[in-house]
């Protein structure tokens, strides 16, 4: 059986003071022991959240890595070995977010996938189709091809130590979740996808929603077969709502 996780992307947002306020609630809450909490703060509070739930259950991950895992002259990048020693444990690759408003291509997003696993960092490999191609009726190529770019690159036996997330663009902080059925086709033409290659690696790994998703959609989505829990943007800068979700993984 795979563990449900259930991801907070804080994204650009936070202040030292609400960064504080997020985390003491967060502190308060009753999380479901059969669910992997983790939050993704931006890289300045990073240290701050690491220091706050040191001992808790909850782990942190970075937003984003460079692309090559050591230490070197790249100015205002993070290397992937300064991020495990910080205290980070996972990193998203690939964001929808920097793939179309940063430009990074599925070569970048290979690299920083690898440079994660360079460090013993579990990469979050986010894929996702933007409206434009779901209408066209491209969203399984758009998104296999983003699958198989670090597939053909890495090799499916990554997927042992990695995470997926599908995020169609249309339902990022946009309030239209994918309909339960719409993300579970996805997420099993993913999983089937890695299963062509290796069949183990493909029931071991864990492909996460993400897309609006609040406490009120989060119960169905995460009841359907391929769904392994979530990653929240918007909602999980809210410490109840993020709980109340979180609650929904361990139903
Ligand atoms: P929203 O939950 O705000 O739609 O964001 C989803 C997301 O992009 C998480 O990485």
């Amino acid at each position: 059986m795979r563990r449900p996780l259930v991801a907070g992307n804080w994204k650009m947002h936070g202040t030292r003071a609400s960064v504080a306020e997020l985390i003491e609630g967060l502190g308060q809450l009753a999380l479901p022991v059969s669910v992997d909490v983790a939050v993704f703060p931006s890289s300045l509070h990073i240290a701050q959240v690491i220091g706050a739930f040191e001992g808790s259950a909850i782990v942190v991950g970075a937003q984003d890595c460079a692309q090559q895992p050591q230490q070197g002259a790249l100015t205002g990048e993070v290397a992937s070995s300064q991020l495990l020693d910080i205290g980070c444990s996972l990193v998203l690759v690939g964001h929808s977010e920097r793939r179309l408003l940063l430009g990074e291509d599925d070569e970048v997003v290979c690299r920083k996938f690898a440079a994660a696993l360079h460090e013993g960092l579990t990469p979050v490999l986010c894929v996702g189709e933007t409206q434009q191609q779901r209408e066209a009726g491209n969203t399984l190529e758009v998104v296999g091809r983003q699958l198989s770019a670090v597939v053909e690159q890495l090799g499916v036996a990554v997927f042992a130590r990695a995470v997926v997330a599908y995020e169609p663009v249309w339902a990022i902080g946009t309030g239209l979740t994918a309909t339960p059925q719409q993300a579970q086709d996805v997420h099993a033409a993913i999983r089937a996808q890695l299963a062509a290659e290796d069949a183990e690696v493909a029931r071991g790994v864990r492909i996460l929603y993400g897309g609006s998703v609040k406490a009120a959609s989060a119960v169905e989505l995460f009841g359907m077969p391929d769904i392994d829990g979530g990653l929240v943007g918007g909602a999980s800068l809210n410490a109840d709502e993020f709980g109340a979700i979180c609650r929904a993984a361990g139903s």
